[in-house]
């Protein structure tokens, strides 16, 4: 467990703003035959005034939530495996075709590093979690289970050489040695080396109250400020950023030595958005802390109605930032009768902390409920479009994002 009085990039002094009380971990997943006593945290949150990094001050160890049985397999989209193949063809445009070597952090079940293993190119995946490590060994992807730190980045200099590309989804933001990790990138890269990466954007949540990209793994939301920050330590910078459609709105941020590359005018653009956006602002955090507590009232207020009504309303996508809406609104089994998904590890168990039904889709498709609601929204045009039959069955959909509604 870190638990910090100091932000973790600047070692400033922080405070939380806003506590969403105690929450279970966002993937702990269990066996409904096997509850011996949950972990929880108490889930508070800080922006620090000096560098500007979002954080969590609590978070559960590595080791606690990264393992064998992790429960997130990224390839479970169609559309995220179609994103992740674009992803890497904008990495090949920018290094070039000639021999170059790409290093992946979080390379989980290979969904992304896999499209330069396809293409015979030297590459290698850092994944901790052993179990989706062996899906990306087993499609013939080189792959090290390992955390990644500036220790790793010095053995696999010493193994395979350094890097001309460093990429990373999803994973900055989990790591809270995060200078450590800068200071491994800046080492593992050649001189004109780029390390791109891309996380839920902390723009995003404000602006959508997607209060749910909060939980254990999520130690940091960031912004083009913090990770400016960040990357200045080691000497490096933002050259370009590109808003993403995925995770209900993240940034990819292209980051390079200092001076070896022109910055974008998509960098400019977007400080400025964050500057109007008051995104610095104490004032910010106080209205967003409002905002998630209405949210809250609202979206309980619907399922009590409907459960006072004797509606069947199921969940749909048993996803890690569902954990944080269910603990912190209090919805349980009376709301919800189960949620439906599709990860086979997933299925059979119960949700952490509130202990609704994991099941699989066909229970979902095979006997449609009168409501669903949408856990998964940051998949809502690949599933909408699945689950065009569960409307014409006079199904509704309740949301949350980017407010609570029925529709
Ligand atoms: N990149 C994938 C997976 C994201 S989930 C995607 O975008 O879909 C985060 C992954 O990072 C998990 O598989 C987890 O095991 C891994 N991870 C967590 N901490 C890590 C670290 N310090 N170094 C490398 N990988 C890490
Ligand atoms: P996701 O929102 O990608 O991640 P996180 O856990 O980071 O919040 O998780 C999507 C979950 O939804 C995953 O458990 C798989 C499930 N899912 C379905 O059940 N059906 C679908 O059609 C899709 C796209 C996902
Ligand atoms: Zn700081």
């Amino acid at each position: 467990m870190s638990n910090t009085k100091n932000c973790r990039v600047c070692n400033n002094p922080i405070e939380p703003f806003m506590s969403f009380g105690r929450m279970p971990l966002g993937n702990g997943f269990r066996n409904p035959n096997n509850m011996s006593k949950e972990y929880k945290y108490e889930m508070k949150v800080a922006v620090c005034s000096q560098c500007s990094t979002f954080q969590l001050i609590e978070q559960p160890s590595p080791e606690k939530m990264f393992h064998e049985e992790y429960a997130f397999f990224s390839g479970t989209s169609i559309r995220m495996q179609n994103h992740f193949a674009d992803f890497s063809k904008d990495i090949l445009n920018e290094i070039g075709n000639d021999d170059p070597f790409v290093v992946e952090i979080g390379s989980n079940d290979g969904i992304l590093i896999g499209n330069f293993a396809e293409k015979g190119l030297r590459h290698l995946g850092i994944e901790p979690s052993s179990n989706v490590a062996e899906v990306s060994r087993k499609k013939g992807i080189n792959t090290k289970v390992s955390f990644f730190s500036k220790k790793i980045s010095e053995e696999i200099v010493d193994q395979n050489g350094a890097a001309n590309a460093i990429i990373a989804a999803n994973v900055i933001c989990h790591i809270p040695t995060i200078n450590d990790i800068a200071e491994g990138v800046s080492n593992l890269l050649v001189d004109d080396g780029i390390f791109v990466f891309e996380e839920p954007y902390l723009g995003d949540v404000l602006d959508k109250t997607t209060y749910d990209q909060i939980y254990d793994e999520h130690v940091f939301l960031f912004s083009l400020n913090s990770v400016n920050q960040i990357f200045d330590r080691v000497g490096m910078e933002i050259f370009r950023a590109q808003r993403q459609w995925t995770h209900g709105g993240s940034m990819r941020y292209w980051i390079s030595r200092k001076g070896k590359r022109a910055i974008d005018e998509s960098v400019h653009k977007l400080l400025e958005n964050e500057s109007n956006q008051r995104i610095l602002e104490t004032e910010t955090f106080i209205k967003f802390k409002r905002q998630c507590e209405d949210q809250k009232y609202k979206l309980r207020s619907i399922l009590e109605d409907l459960r006072a009504k004797d509606k069947r309303v199921v969940g749909y996508g048993a996803t890690s930032k569902s954990t944080t809406i269910l603990n912190y609104c209090g919805i349980g089994p009376e709301h919800i009768e189960f949620i439906s998904d599709t990860t086979p590890i997933k299925q059979g168990t119960v949700t952490p902390g509130s202990n609704i039904p994991v099941r699989p889709y066909s229970e979902f498709q095979n006997n449609y409920p009168d409501y669903a609601l949408l856990f998964a929204y940051n998949h809502s045009k690949e599933i909408m479009q699945k689950e065009s039959n569960f409307e014409i069955n006079g199904g509704k959909w309740i949301v949350y994002v980017p407010e609570v509604k029925i529709i």
